[in-house]
Formats: C-alpha cells, sequence, structure tokens
C-alpha cells in the first residue's frame, strides 16, 4: 500500500480531468456566447476537439453549457442551423444540431459524438458558418451519416440520420476535427 499510493498520486495527476479554468470561465459567461471567427481565430478553430471525461459529464458545467450553446444558435444575431463547441472557445466534443427531419424542428446537442460511417450518394449544397461571416460555398456532403454519440443525460446512442440534418452533422462534427467547410467546398462566394 505505502508503494501504490504515490503511484496513484501520479496517476490521477497525470490524468486530465473536469473543465479547465478556461472552459469554466466561458461556460460562466453570457448566455448567448462570443462566438469565434476566421481568420483570427483560426489557431483555435483548427485544433482538435477533446472528448469529455465522467467528471465532465456528471457536471453542472456541462449542462449550462449546452444550455448557452443552444441559446447561441438560435439567437437571432447568429441565426444558424448548427454550432460546435470549438466555435465558443470549448475544444470539446459537443455540437448542436437543428434537426429538420423531427417533429417541430428542434434544437438538440450531442455529446463526445463521432461519424463511424458515411453513406447514400454524395450531393452538393450551399453552405455557411458561424465562424467564416460572409461566405458561402457549395460542398459535397454524403446524404446520410450513421452516428454515436451521448444524449445531455449521459445516454449512449447510435443514430443513422439523412437529408439536410446530415449534412450539419457532417459540417458540425468537422469543427471537432479543426476542418471547415471552406475546405471542403467546390466553390466560395461572398454572401
Ligand atoms: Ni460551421
Amino acid at each position: 500500500m505505502k508503494r501504490i499510493l504515490p503511484l496513484l498520486l501520479l496517476l490521477s495527476a497525470c490524468t486530465p480531468q473536469g473543465w479547465t479554468a478556461r472552459e469554466r470561465e466561458i461556460i460562466a459567461g453570457p448566455k448567448v456566447m462570443n462566438v469565434l471567427v476566421m481568420p483570427q481565430d483560426s489557431v483555435f478553430l483548427r485544433s482538435q476537439s477533446k472528448d469529455l471525461g465522467p467528471k465532465e459529464l456528471a457536471s453542472e458545467e456541462l449542462q449550462i453549457l449546452l444550455e448557452k450553446m443552444l441559446a447561441t444558435v438560435q439567437d437571432p444575431s447568429q441565426d444558424g442551423v448548427g454550432i460546435a463547441a470549438p466555435q465558443v472557445g470549448v475544444g470539446r466534443r459537443i455540437v448542436c444540431v437543428q434537426r429538420f427531419d423531427k417533429e417541430g424542428e428542434p434544437f438538440e446537442a450531442y455529446v463526445n459524438i463521432r461519424i463511424d460511417s458515411l453513406s447514400g450518394p454524395t450531393i452538393c449544397g450551399p453552405e455557411g458558418c458561424l465562424s467564416v461571416p460572409g461566405m458561402r460555398g457549395i460542398v459535397p456532403r454524403s446524404s446520410a451519416v450513421h452516428l454515436s454519440y451521448l444524449t445531455p443525460d449521459g445516454t449512449p446512442r447510435q443514430e443513422k440520420v439523412e437529408g439536410f440534418s446530415a449534412i450539419i452533422f457532417q459540417h458540425e462534427c468537422d469543427h471537432l476535427d479543426g476542418i471547415l467547410y471552406t475546405d471542403r467546398a467546390d466553390s466560395l462566394f461572398v454572401r
């Protein structure tokens, strides 16, 4: 036991746990969050987002963050159809997507989300991004996504989504890997 205790302490010190001080500061900030934009925030927007651990998943801060991300994407100043956590300065695998495939077209939040696979024909459609103001582009995307994620209460789910919401999921999950739609666009134009 004398030998094990210091080892356990060392392991817990090396394992990243909980929200960072900067993340806590952002989560405690205004309900409509500041959205990072290119090119000035490119370093953060180009970074890889991390999964939430058990500590963050069980925290009250997560619920506050999801509420504020949902408020931000629906705010008239933004008026988007989706948002990813890195866009509000939180490098975590969280996205909010408007579900045009569901009754009432609700905005929903997804935690530790991954695209397992893509299927269906490739379709090209116009996209914009809250982090790339004043621009639009035509982007080829798969028409269906197969997703793994946790619901806001931590329930694991797998789901196949088709149609416009499948496009939004691809756009938002790209943000978690530091990819912007401008990287994938066939053409770009000023709005
Ligand atoms: Ni975007």
